[in-house]
């Protein structure tokens, strides 16, 4: 679990997964700005690297080929997990936070939310709080909506903004490609463009779908390609109308179903096998319509220590 660093302090690892809502089902805005969500996640095997190491002050470094896009100040979800869990265990925020991101920048699969909990579960390792899983949960919860997912993975419904989680059962891999697009896209402008596309629109509670959960539980891809829904998807298509040509190449490639993940611009293809992902994600590269396509499969655990 833990290494020494050159100084000869202890070093606490944690790997976390990215995340794919094969359900995405968005209510009104709420008085707090916030969305009421039926989000099913899964988590899928692209991972970001969080360590932590004993230091004179809090710091954020980051490794990875989108690593300049990453913030290093206290923006970042890391830093904000790591002072929030010293402010509540009485201690000082005195870390070096590293993150090895290879989890796409602002893509809409969870790579902020899984470095905040990351890091959360590594200082906790690090210091030995004894806080309880269900504090660092609430701690997640207050970092954002998609942190305690990221902490628990595997497989979830996700109520209110997200953040209420119901285990679910999964009863196979489901294999995806991943087409990473250029550029991020911003979660609260995506949300903004959903309630001004649905302006004057009563729209309904958000509802996970009972077809969508079955396949999940019986592990059928061609099942739950058949339910896969996003409903930000209009919304990060009309900010970024690109992505239509994007899903449009997936889909003629072979794919089972194509949609956006989460707020975007990362769209994600649900394939038969691991031989279809590989051959799914040549002809995205091929096509011209992406940056680059990554293969992995769910569901996978969450936030572990190495
Ligand atoms: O919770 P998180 O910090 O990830 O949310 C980022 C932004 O996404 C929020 O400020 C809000 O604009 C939007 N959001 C939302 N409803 C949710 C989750 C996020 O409107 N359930």
């Amino acid at each position: 679990m833990s290494g020494t660093g050159v100084t000869g302090a202890t070093s606490v690892t944690v790997r976390v997964p990215a995340k794919v809502n094969v359900q995405l089902a968005v209510g009104g805005a709420r008085p707090d700005g916030f969305h009421d969500l039926a989000n099913v996640f899964l988590a899928v095997g692209l991972y970001d690297e969080v360590t932590v190491t004993p230091a004179d002050t809090l710091r954020v470094t980051c490794e990875g080929p989108d690593a300049s896009q990453v913030p290093l100040d206290r923006t970042n979800l890391a830093a904000r997990a790591v002072e929030k869990l010293a402010a509540r265990t009485g201690r000082e925020a005195r870390v070096h936070i590293h993150i090895a991101k290879d989890i796409p920048v602002a893509g809409g699969m969870a790579g902020g939310s899984a470095d905040g909990a990351g890091a959360l579960l590594a200082c906790d390792a690090l210091w030995g709080t004894g806080v309880s899983r269900d504090e660092l949960l609430d701690i997640c919860a207050e970092l954002g909506s998609d942190v305690p997912f990221s902490l628990v993975g595997g497989a979830a419904l996700g109520t209110g903004r997200g953040e209420k989680l119901r285990v679910l059962e999964v009863g196979g891999t489901f294999h995806w490609v991943f087409a990473v697009a250029d550029g991020g896209l911003s979660t609260p402008a995506v949300y903004g463009e959903f309630d001004r596309l649905n302006a004057g629109v009563e729209v309904p509670e958000p509802v996970a779908s009972g077809g969508l959960l079955g396949a999940l539980a019986k592990g059928d891809a061609v099942a739950l390609a058949g339910a896969l829904s996003n409903d930000l998807q209009a919304a990060a298509l009309s900010l970024r109308p690109s992505l239509a040509l994007t899903l449009a190449a997936g889909r003629s490639a072979g794919a089972l179903a194509g949609l956006v993940s989460g707020s975007g611009p990362t769209t994600a293809f649900l394939v038969r096998d691991a031989d279809a992902a590989v051959k799914v994600a040549a002809a995205l590269v091929g096509s011209g319509t992406c940056r680059a396509a990554r293969v992995a499969a769910g569901p996978v655990p969450g936030a572990v220590v190495l």
